[in-house]
């Protein structure tokens, strides 16, 4: 793909900010046997991966806004354009050692999500995706599944922990969907999940409770890949709301319709 200017630097900040990462999680391992430590070790790891990426995009686009899981948000000189930045998705996988988390970073221009990049340093896969000019995984062209029956349809979602609000909501989801489809997954990273959805592994996915920076890049990768999304409440948006639907054409009206029949 030939990616955009802006894309080109994306790639190259995620890539920077992996290899940080990468370094990081050889490292954890040995941390396990002090949680406290390891925490404090994974968080510094977080806050590392942001400033590079910060430094790069930044440092090329000074006038660009910023929004970012570490550090916050920055307004730019430019108010209609802003980075929108998950250093490290996938955050309580990678203190466990388990090799499922992501780098995650989208650029967005009047409110509309432009361009995403999702990369994933353990298994060296890197989505990218720009309006108008599709996505791919390495080189290589997304599309969306093309599964037209639930019963057949593999989906995933996050199911909320430490006693976040939005378990009872995401409990009558599961109790609703698991008879009907034929799987759900739990994977512990947003950002890979609806990555997934756009390279036809998930069929679709569904998740309360997130943030923009661990959608941002997802929702551009999912359209350009040939699928839908939208918020869980109909009329809502999706940042302000937090709840999210993502899927491929075929099922994407039926999934909704289980989703909201109980919201
Ligand atoms: C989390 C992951 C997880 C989702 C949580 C997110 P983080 O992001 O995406 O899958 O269930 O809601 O907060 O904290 O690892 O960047």
């Amino acid at each position: 793909m030939q990616g955009s200017a802006n894309l080109n630097l994306m790639i190259k900040a995620a890539r920077r900010a992996g290899r940080s990462l990468v370094k990081d999680f050889r490292e954890v391992e040995n941390l396990q046997v002090s949680m406290k430590g390891a925490g404090d070790f994974v968080s510094r790891a977080d806050r590392e991966a942001e400033r590079i990426i910060k430094e790069d995009l930044r440092g090329a686009r000074p006038s660009y806004g910023w929004l970012g899981e570490e550090t916050g948000e920055e307004k730019g000189e430019d108010p209609t354009r802003r980075w929108i930045v998950d250093p490290l998705d996938g955050t309580t996988n990678f203190l466990h050692g388990l090799p499922h988390w992501a780098v995650s970073i989208a650029l967005e221009h009047k409110g509309e999500i432009i361009a995403g990049v999702i990369f994933d340093p353990a298994k060296d896969e890197m989505f990218v995706a720009e309006k108008g000019q599709g996505a791919f995984m390495n080189d290589t062209r997304l599309r969306v599944s093309g599964r037209r029956n639930m019963i057949e349809a593999i989906f995933a979602t996050g199911v909320p922990f430490g006693g976040r609000s939005t378990l009872p909501a995401t409990l009558k989801d599961l109790a609703r969907l698991m008879p009907m489809c034929a799987g759900v997954r739990r994977w512990g990273a947003a950002a890979l999940d609806l990555a997934y959805v756009a390279a036809g592994r998930y069929d679709g996915f569904w998740e309360r409770g997130l943030h923009p920076w661990d959608i941002a890049a997802g929702l551009v990768l999912v359209r350009e890949a040939g699928g839908f999304v939208a918020p869980v409440r109909d009329g809502q948006g999706i940042f302000d709301s937090g709840a999210l639907i993502a899927g491929n054409a075929e099922l994407f009206k039926p999934f909704c319709a289980v989703l909201r029949e109980g919201d």
